[in-house]
C-alpha cells in the first residue's frame, strides 16, 4: 500500500528531517512510528499524505508516485486518505458535528447517513454533549478527538494519525485505540505517529523507531 524508497526530506541546509527512509507498509496493516520529538515522525506522515514533497527518493501509494500526481488524480488519492494532524487544523468557527461531516459531504453521502455516522463517532469518543459546540471553544483533548473523528468519518482506505492521544487521559486514550483498531479490522491501513507508549505497549503490530531522521529499528510488538 505504502512504499517508501530512500526518501529524504531536507527543510533547509541544516535541517535534514528524514534521511534515506525505506519502508513498506502493507494494505490493511496497522503501523506505529515512534521516536523522540524532532525525530521526523510528522514529516514522514506529511510525505505519505503528499502535504510535503520528498527532497529525494520515492513514495508510492497503491503503486502511484504520490508527489508526482496532479489534478484529479491527486484529489482522488487524497479522498482515500484520512489525516488527523498533530495541530488539528479544525474549522474553529464550526461545530464538532460540522467538522466531522465535511469529508462525507464532499463525497455526497446522504444527509441521514452523515448524521448517524457523526453521532456514532461522537459517542465512541465520549463527545456526545459537544455535537453543537464550536470547536474553537473545546479543550485540546476534545479538539484532538474531533480531529480523529473527522479523519475516519468517511471510512478512508488509509488513515494517518499524528499524536492522537497527546492531550488525553488513560481512559480516553483507550477509547481512541479501540476506535483505530476497529477501523483497521474493517480493512483500513492505519499509520500512527506517537510518543505515547500506552498506545503501542500491547500492540502485536509493527513499530518503527526514528532517531534524528533515520530508522533506528523496526520491530513487531509482542501483543502482551
Ligand atoms: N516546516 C518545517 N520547516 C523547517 N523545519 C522543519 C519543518 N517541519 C519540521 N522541521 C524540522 O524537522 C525535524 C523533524 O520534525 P518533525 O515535526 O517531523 O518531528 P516529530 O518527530 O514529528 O516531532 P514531535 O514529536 O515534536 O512532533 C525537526 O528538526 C524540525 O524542527
Ligand atoms: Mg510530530
Amino acid at each position: 500500500m505504502i512504499e517508501m524508497i530512500k526518501a529524504s526530506k531536507v527543510y533547509s541546509e541544516d535541517v535534514e528531517a528524514l534521511k534515506d527512509i525505506s519502508v513498506s507498509i502493507a494494505s490493511g496493516e496497522m503501523f506505529f512510528i515512534i521516536g523522540m520529538s524532532g525525530a521526523g515522525k510528522t514529516t514522514l506522515l506529511k510525505l505519505i499524505s503528499s502535504m510535503e514533497a520528498p527532497t529525494s527518493g520515492l513514495i508510492e501509494i497503491a503503486g502511484q508516485p504520490v508527489h508526482l500526481l496532479k489534478g484529479y488524480k491527486l484529489a482522488r488519492l487524497r479522498q482515500k486518505i484520512g489525516v488527523a494532524y498533530q495541530d488539528f487544523k479544525l474549522l474553529t468557527d464550526r461545530t464538532a458535528a460540522e467538522n466531522i461531516a465535511i469529508s462525507m459531504e464532499v463525497s455526497y453521502k446522504k444527509p441521514q447517513i452523515i448524521r448517524k455516522r457523526v453521532k456514532d463517532l461522537l459517542a465512541a469518543l465520549d463527545l456526545t454533549d459537544k455535537h453543537n459546540k464550536i470547536t474553537g471553544e473545546l479543550s485540546r483533548g476534545e479538539q484532538q478527538r474531533v480531529t480523529l473523528a473527522r479523519a475516519i468519518a468517511n471510512s478512508p482506505a488509509m488513515i494517518l494519525v499524528d499524536e492522537p492521544t497527546g492531550n488525553l487521559d488513560a481512559e480516553t486514550t483507550e477509547k481512541v485505540i479501540k476506535l483505530l483498531t476497529k477501523c483497521n479490522k474493517s480493512g483500513a491501513t492505519v499509520v500512527i505517529a506517537t510518543h505515547d507508549d500506552l498506545i503501542y505497549r500491547h500492540t502485536p503490530h509493527r513499530i518503527m523507531e526514528l532517531q534524528k531522521g533515520s530508522i533506528l529499528s523496526v520491530i513487531r510488538g509482542n501483543g502482551l
